[in-house]
């Protein structure tokens, strides 16, 4: 690599932020439900149009928005993904700005976290830390519920038709339990912390909700129940738990009979969203692994599941590896 090379790489990489953040601020502000718009006319919320301009031509270099004649739009096919209800806006200005940023970046006594916890492991809480607060627990879910519906899609169309009960371990609140129903007529049960089932809104009448611990299979209904599934989906369960429960729970899971376990997450080697939401979960769940395709399909293997060539969900973010037996 040559010396201009590398210093565009690290001025990418360094200043990449200031992008980022122009844009959750903009989704945060629901600004592209107000476009087309030139400054002048959103000074009601913004009264200097020049700092307006400033802000939006940061993302008409990463080509989300364009000027002509002194009018903001959305760039092409822009509109279909951050504006409305439930978009990526809502998840983007909700989720990722709100709560996931300062849990990376800096918390609420400005101190640096990733700093911090990269020093003092320890200190990392998880989800049941995390939602130990039941406010953040549901606006956490209500924005994961929205950025779920895409990814959810493409997981139940993905399943090779599941004859029976599916489990959906860590499902919050069922997104994709939901798109499984709507696809292949089964009935889902979603196992989830107490604070999240408790919030669940009823999502359809196919789907159960079931408080529980994906680390305690004595609170799966199938020990309580006698309940037979044909499956399991894990989505982005493993990046949620310790890194040293996965074999458990695996074990757990191929004990009970699964004839095929789906594991969606962000996986290394996944692209470089993959790698960077890997540490957006590490900085607050304890003992966070990071895990290759290879080796989430070698301990599927390695139980006697035959594994499906890998699939990519959401674009360089997160990976599909669905094992059979
Ligand atoms: C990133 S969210 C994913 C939600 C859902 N699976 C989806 O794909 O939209 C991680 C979920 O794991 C749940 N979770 C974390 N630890 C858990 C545990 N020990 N048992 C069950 N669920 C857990 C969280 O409450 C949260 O709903």
């Amino acid at each position: 690599m040559d010396l201009a090379t590398a210093a565009r790489k690290i001025n990418d990489t360094g200043y990449g932020y200031i992008a980022s953040w122009a844009l959750l601020t903009a989704c945060e502000q629901r600004l592209f439900d107000r476009l087309p718009a030139a400054a002048e006319e959103l000074c009601d919320t913004y009264p200097d149009p020049g700092l307006v301009d400033t802000w939006l031509h940061v993302l008409a270099e990463e080509g989300l928005v364009e000027q002509i004649d002194g009018v903001w739009h959305l760039a092409d096919s822009m509109e279909r993904l951050l504006v409305g209800d439930n978009s990526y806006a809502d998840y983007l200005g909700g989720q990722v700005l709100q709560q996931m940023t300062p849990r990376l970046t800096l918390g609420l006594a400005g101190e640096n976290v990733l700093a911090e916890v990269l020093t003092d492991p320890d200190r990392r809480t998880g989800y049941e830390g995390w939602f130990a607060d039941a406010e953040e627990a549901q606006a956490y879910q209500a924005s994961q519920y929205a950025g779920s519906l895409g990814p959810a899609k493409a997981i139940a169309t993905s399943l090779t038709d599941p004859d029976d009960r599916v489990l959906d371990l860590g499902g919050g609140w069922g997104a994709i339990a939901r798109s499984i129903v709507k696809h292949h007529d089964v009935d889902v049960d979603v196992v989830d912390l107490d604070v999240v089932i408790e919030s669940a809104p009823p999502v359809d009448d196919r789907v159960s909700f079931v408080a529980g611990s994906a680390l305690d299979p004595t609170s799966w209904p199938t020990d309580t129940d006698g309940v037979r599934y044909d499956g399991t989906v894990l989505s982005y369960l493993f990046s949620s738990i310790p890194g040293d429960t996965h074999e458990a729970l695996l074990d757990a899971l191929t004990e009970r009979d699964m004839r095929w376990i789906a594991i969606h997450d962000f996986m290394v080697g996944g692209g470089s969203h993959a790698a960077a939401w890997s540490l957006q979960h590490a900085v607050f769940v304890p003992k966070h692994r990071s895990r290759s395709v290879d080796e989430v399909s070698s301990m599927l293997a390695d139980r006697g599941f035959e594994v499906d060539a890998a699939s990519s969900v959401i674009d360089e973010m997160t990976t599909l590896v669905v094992g059979h037996r």
